[in-house]
């Protein structure tokens, strides 16, 4: 065989085989057209590798040159679009290193000592991992604050709020901002925290068992930024926990994305009529002129199904593998890459949607007028009044059912037929049957009272600067 063997012959593993794979079967176990895209992380993990074998000396100063030498041309053609990826090769990691060895020789076939593609893959997914961790932290603090804007815009308005979907009690909007405030707050920690995990070098794991050669670890993940090493190597080559965390806290923010949009959606209904979304995340209809649909919101919605479905994948994926190192394992890649890829894509036209939302405070206060809002609040009054709350949720219930009947609102009702209902009701219960006295005495800490509000907003931003 000839020097530049790696990338002349039409198998790259060994001169074992004697009969070649048919090219359904090398399309088949080939992965190159998807994970070329950890090109960079290959190169950096290849690099940090490499740099670690010329210091225990285990091979010269000189490879050491020609490596980085060949890896900065490497990377240029990669860049440039000019270098030549080859099914023939299989993955992106025997590419660059067939790459490698027609470049400088010798020295790209001393790359992989001590190396296996068990250990480097693993290493690639998490170093690719980490930085799209990092992109999507920064993607989830942009939209954070963008309804932290919006929730500072409309602190005071007035909207129902719902359970069961039925009018419950009036509320903020800037209240209800801030609760997916805090659900993608949450999801920002998640994400820190399953990076800590991504983050553990597996190299110097070699295929399964570690190696004989006497490689420096702590150096590696050191150059690499990672925070230590992956103790065990049958472990390190093997497990995807990492992948499938990553996209179970990818799940969760894209659910909390989804009931976003869903409410986004139905505020959006002619009945409610409570926002406006920009046209740039809309379409129209080919057959009805007057439509206007939020597309956006609820291909969201709809993408939601596809990245639960993708953890489902990987969860699926590692059940039945035996340690250590399977091939299945190359079935990980494609449905985190489309993870990443819709979950960024999704925050960034979210950050630009909700700033972009009209809302239209009118429609939410009259809307919060109709369903009897504020019934709790007479319930309220009169227990300050000295009715135990049971006694007052029951006369509250007797006159709501009048004002139904009478098709008027509490707050509509004359003083002399609330009192009625109870004699202790005075002419200051009209202070807590309007909206505004509603929310405004709703000043528990997390409440939805406008100071309250507000408070919030100012220790999120304070958070987040
Ligand atoms: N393309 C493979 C993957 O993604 C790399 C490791 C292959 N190792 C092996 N022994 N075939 O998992």
């Amino acid at each position: 065989m000839s020097t530049n063997q790696l990338d002349q012959k039409s198998q790259a593993w060994s001169a074992l085989f004697s009969e070649p794979v048919s090219d359904l079967v090398k399309r088949y176990t080939a992965s190159v057209f998807f994970d070329k895209r950890m090109w960079q992380a290959d190169i950096a993990g290849s690099l940090a590798h490499a740099e670690m074998l010329a210091a225990q000396k285990i091979i010269s100063q000189s490879d050491w040159d020609d490596i980085r030498r060949g890896m900065t041309q490497i990377r240029q053609e990669i860049e440039s679009g000019a270098f030549e990826w080859k099914l023939e090769l299989e993955d992106v990691h025997l590419n660059i290193e067939a790459r490698l060895t027609h470049l400088v020789g010798d020295a790209g076939k001393r790359l992989h000592t001590g190396r296996s593609r068990n250990d480097q893959v693993a290493t690639d997914i998490r170093l690719w991992l980490r930085d799209e961790i990092d992109l999507v932290y920064g993607l989830l603090r942009q939209l954070q604050l963008a309804l932290l804007d919006i929730a500072a815009r409309h602190a005071d308005v007035i909207l129902p709020g719902f359970t069961h979907l039925q009018v419950a009690q009036p509320v903020t909007f800037g209240h209800h901002m801030l609760a997916y405030v805090e659900m993608f707050s949450r999801d920002a920690e998640r994400m820190q925290e399953v990076r800590r995990r991504v983050n553990r070098l597996p190299l110097g794991s070699a295929a399964l068992a570690g190696t004989s050669y006497p490689l420096d670890r702590e150096r590696v993940a050191r150059t690499l930024d990672m925070d230590g090493v992956c103790n065990n190597s049958l472990d390190a080559v093997s497990d995807r926990d990492f992948a499938m965390e990553f996209a179970a806290a990818a799940s969760i923010l894209m659910v909390h994305v989804s009931r976003l949009s869903e409410e986004l959606i139905i505020w959006m209904n002619q009945s409610f009529g409570f926002i406006d979304i920009a046209d740039r995340f809309c379409t129209g209809s080919s057959i009805m002129p007057q439509k206007k649909n939020p597309d956006v919101p609820e291909l969201a919605r709809g993408k939601t199904g596809r990245v639960v479905g993708h953890l489902m994948g990987l969860l699926t994926l590692m059940k039945g593998q035996p340690l250590a190192y399977n091939h299945d394992n190359q079935e990980d890649k494609e449905p985190l890459f489309d993870t990443v890829d819709t979950v960024k894509d999704t925050l960034r036209i979210f950050v630009d949607l909700v700033g972009g939302i009209t809302v239209k405070a009118e429609a939410m206060e009259k809307a919060a007028l109709k369903g009897y809002a504020t019934a709790t609040d007479l319930a309220d009054y009169l227990v300050k009044k000295g009715l135990p709350f049971r006694d007052a949720h029951e006369t509250v219930a007797k006159a709501v059912r009048y004002a139904i009947g009478k098709g008027v609102d509490l707050s509509e009702l004359p003083l002399n037929v609330l009192q009625e209902f109870h004699p202790d009701i005075a002419q200051d219960v009209y202070s807590v049957l309007t909206l505004q006295g509603s929310v405004e005495s709703r000043q528990t800490l997390g409440g939805t009272a406008p100071e309250q509000v507000r408070y919030q907003i100012e220790r999120h931003r304070t958070r987040l600067a």
